[in-house]
């Protein structure tokens, strides 16, 4: 199933004659910081759970406050066993079985188990989940089709119905629902727009970071010399989750939809016109980046984009890197002992970049 490997084919995605394509550092930068270019959401404002969403709600502000408090690198840190128990049982099962999948036993659920426990959930199934996470994403994805972008609608209808369902037969609210619902009281929020946001933040908290761990273990897999680079270097274990991020970050490009005729990267993206923000391209700018192809694993200073800019920062940034420093610490001295027996099965996406499974096995 790859369809958009590694080397990803801009120029081949369907629609993208029509499409301003920003691949500089500098220039994705400022655009990260442009106010006339507003998010595309293509899949809100159609239905009942999402119609106060426009194409201009900007951020997931009035709770992003909120979001940087509570998940804040302190905060955080309270859910590092939590990662570590998770990752132990998924190591401790490869070694009793011989063989599993990273993705469905390990990447897929970690996440996902962490922002259900944030939201104070008594529980999140992948198996449900997991199907109604890729819709959204194949629905948002660049060059959707329209019957994509109807069952991505649809999907994001079943989630927010299901989170919301969750949440009222949740038996104690987690500090973070108990302040999100605070705070939308305070600031008058409609319930259907918070129901939306809490929906958008259990989805963008749990696939990304299953991408970005699945990534990260099927680089180092391919690069056993890194492995050994990190098992002899452990202080370098912060500096390489940027550099991982930098060049295994699994968001490929982010779409924009100019407000306004602007000049933008040497050209000029007019009212109305789709722009894709590649974060891939601007993580591997040569004049940002030296040697950019070279993995560097105590790379500074790292300005890498794999989490945005300016005015849409990942408010999860600490949570994803925690997550993804844990699990690596966990796996590594097992690294040397697994093999991967996948040729990448790729996911279909062409704004996201992640496997779909992951087959690894046990040679200890
Ligand atoms: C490796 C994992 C992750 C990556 C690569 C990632 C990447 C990104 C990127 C590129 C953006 C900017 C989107 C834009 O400008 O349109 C973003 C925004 C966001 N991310 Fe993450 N993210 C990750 C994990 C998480 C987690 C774990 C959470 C939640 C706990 C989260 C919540 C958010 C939210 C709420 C925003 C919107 C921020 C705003 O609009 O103010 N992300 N993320």
């Amino acid at each position: 199933m790859t369809v958009v490997p590694i080397k990803h084919r801009v120029n081949e995605w369907p629609g993208s004659e029509a499409v301003l394509f920003v691949t500089g550092y500098d220039e994705v930068r400022a655009a990260l910081g442009e106010s006339r270019l507003i998010i595309h959401k293509p899949l809100t404002g159609n239905t009942e759970e999402t119609k106060g969403i426009t194409q201009g709600s900007r951020r997931i502000a009035p709770l992003s406050s909120v979001l940087s408090e509570h998940l804040a690198a302190r905060e955080v840190a309270s859910l590092a066993t939590e990662v570590q128990t998770l990752t132990d049982e998924f190591a401790r099962n490869l070694q009793r079985e011989g063989q599993g999948d990273a993705i469905e036993g390990l990447a897929s659920p970690l996440p996902l188990n962490i922002m259900a426990r944030l939201l104070g959930l008594s529980k999140a199934p992948a198996g449900m989940l997991r199907p109604l996470f890729d819709r959204i994403t194949a629905g948002h994805d660049f060059g959707a089709t329209t019957v994509e972008q109807q069952q991505g609608r649809m999907a994001l209808q079943m989630l927010v119905r299901w989170l919301n369902h969750a949440l009222k037969t949740s038996v104690e609210p987690s500090p973070l629902m108990t302040a999100i619902r605070a705070t939308a009281e305070e600031k008058g929020m409609e319930p259907a727009i918070v129901h939306y946001w809490c929906a958008m933040l259990l989805y963008a908290g749990s696939t990304t970071t299953r991408d970005f761990i699945g990534n990260i273990l099927a680089a180092l897999l391919a690069r056993q010399d890194l492995v050994h680079v990190l098992l002899r270097e452990p202080d370098a274990l912060d500096s390489a989750i940027e550099e991982l991020l930098r060049v295994e970050g699994p968001v490929r490009g982010l779409m924009r939809q100019a407000t306004e005729d602007l000049p933008l990267g040497g050209q000029t993206a007019s009212r109305g016109q789709l722009v894709c923000l590649m974060l891939i391209d601007a993580n591997r700018d040569p004049a940002r980046f030296a040697e950019p192809e070279r993995w560097d694993l105590r790379r500074s200073p790292n300005p890498h984009l794999a989490l945005g800019a300016n005015l849409t920062y990942c408010l999860g940034s600490h949570l994803a890197r925690m997550e993804a420093k844990n699990v690596l610490a966990n796996l590594l001295p097992l690294l040397p002992y697994i093999r991967s027996n996948d040729t990448a099965a790729w996911s279909t996406s062409r704004l996201l970049r992640g496997r779909t499974q992951l087959r690894l096995s046990w040679h200890g």
